[in-house]
């Protein structure tokens, strides 16, 4: 069995194309269409947006980089790449943090990709039709406290994901991710067209790009860290099991960049496609996480082709979150099958099986008197509170000094310089953030912690 693994060729990306959608596949989730949009309307528009751009530059694209470095420098699962880099070092416990996070986020964000479903089948089916905004706000809340339904709907999503999972990296992730994510563009420049030529779509356009610093808070600019991490799906070893794919002719900064666009770009079509709307019909901006469950089917319902364009939000919004679910498995796939000589169609198996268990409890602590609440938070608070505030921030920071400190240089620069023409931009950018990356992750991290006690 281990001959077998170690003498067979690793699966990998074949073309640059198909790296891109894949990578940018995982960034783009319901991070961006289903948080980003209502993090943006909580913390006052474009003022909060400005800074997340600023956080992503500073922050997001030097942990991108580095993990890409390292995937591709060790050629394995996100444990064993930094077996291979630092032997008899300490630093592979991030790849096994990274195994960690991975079934924490798969706990609840199978979760909400279910209610994708849920929500896409009733508005294509026009159940809103008749209610006022009181009917829609109970139906969410009814459908999300409840026992079975929710449950049924996150095992439909795993079962989906693994269609996309069984036939490897090249044959499945990469071939139906350079399907689902011109699909996915397509679909947001639909929506986008639909919002801004409603009349009085401005006001939204304008909540979106024109600056209000005095609506920004010091909480803001930590959520705008804390996101742009897990909108760029790092700090847990996505990317890095994603750049062990990605073949030694590519250039990783060029990569690294065009995915961060692509992923910033779509959070702000995004939000181009949901607040015209939603201030042309007049509603509230604010609503938090109910603003695509509550707030849009609002909307949909008052608009013409309302049902078409209800459907096909409900529709991005799930395939962005199966191409980043993916990505999440394959973190512990690779892992499994290379770490415990497992072939992959078991390994998915279990993996299944595990989410399965650790989601339906995710679901089922947001029933009411759920025993499942600890000091305060629903379990799914937590598994996303952990994830997001603790994990990602110390895994980003922790792979960001490894890059910068650990790893021998003439190795970083061994793999900056493939595919590169001058890689001086690079070397001066990176020379900056890690200082400059590290003292901000620093920063969200102890802020991070201190809103998992309050
Ligand atoms: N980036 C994804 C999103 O924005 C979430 C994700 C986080 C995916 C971490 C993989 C790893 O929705």
């Amino acid at each position: 069995m281990s001959q077998k693994a170690t003498t067979t060729k690793r699966d990998g990306f074949s073309s640059r194309f198909g790296i891109i959608a894949a990578a940018a596949g995982s960034a783009v989730g319901l991070g961006n269409i289903w948080k980003f949009p209502y993090i943006v309307g909580e913390n006052g528009g474009s003022a909060f947006i400005f800074i997340y751009l600023i956080s992503i530059l500073a922050i997001g694209v030097p942990v991108l980089l580095a993990e890409f470095i390292i995937g591709r420098r060790g050629q394995a699962n996100a444990v064993r790449s930094f077996k291979k880099i630092a032997p008899n070092s300490k630093w592979s416990a991030i790849g096994w943090m990274g195994i960690v996070a991975a079934f924490m986020i798969l706990g609840f964000y199978t979760v909400i990709a279910g209610y994708t479903i849920h929500y896409f089948i009733l508005t294509i089916t026009n159940s809103f039709a008749g209610m006022n905004s009181a009917d829609i706000s109970q139906t969410f809340n009814t459908f999300a406290t409840g026992t079975t339904l929710p449950i049924i709907y996150t095992i439909i999503f795993i079962f989906l994901t693994l269609v996309v999972l069984f036939g490897g990296v090249k044959d499945g992730i990469e071939k139906y991710s350079k399907i689902l994510m011109p699909g996915l563009v397509g679909i947001i420049l639909l929506l986008v067209i639909r919002a801004v030529t409603l009349p009085g779509a401005s006001a939204g356009i304008e909540f979106l790009f024109k600056p209000d610093f005095s609506a920004l808070s010091m909480d803001a600019v930590l959520d705008a860290l804390g996101h742009a991490f897990f909108s760029l799906s790092v700090g847990m070893g996505t990317m890095l099991t994603y750049g062990s794919y990605i073949s030694k002719k590519e250039n990783l900064t060029s990569t690294a960049l065009s995915i961060a666009a692509a992923d910033t770009l779509i959070a702000l079509l995004a939000g181009l496609a949901i607040f015209p709307a939603v201030f042309a019909f007049g509603i509230d901006p604010t609503s938090g996480p109910g603003l695509v469950f509550i707030t849009l089917p609002n909307v949909f319902l008052q608009m013409s082709g309302g049902t078409f364009f209800g459907a096909l939000f409900f529709f991005l919004l799930f395939i962005a979150a199966l191409t980043s679910v993916v990505s999440i498995f394959e973190v512990i796939i690779a892992y499994i099958t290379e770490e415990l000589n497992v072939g992959r169609h078991k390994a998915m198996a279990l993996i299944t099986l595990a989410a399965i268990v650790i989601s339906s409890f995710c679901s089922l602590s947001q029933t009411p008197n759920s025993s499942l609440i600890f000091n305060g938070h629903t379990l799914f608070d937590w598994m996303d509170l952990l994830s997001a505030n603790v994990l990602l921030p110390i895994g980003g920071l922790l792979i960001m000094l490894f890059v910068a400190f650990i790893m021998k240089p003439s190795d970083l620069e061994d793999e900056l310089q493939q595919g590169a023409k001058s890689i001086k931009g690079t070397m001066a950018y990176l020379t900056v953030t890690k200082f400059v990356a590290p003292v901000a992750i620093a920063i969200v991290f102890l802020t991070g912690i201190q809103a998992l006690f309050n």
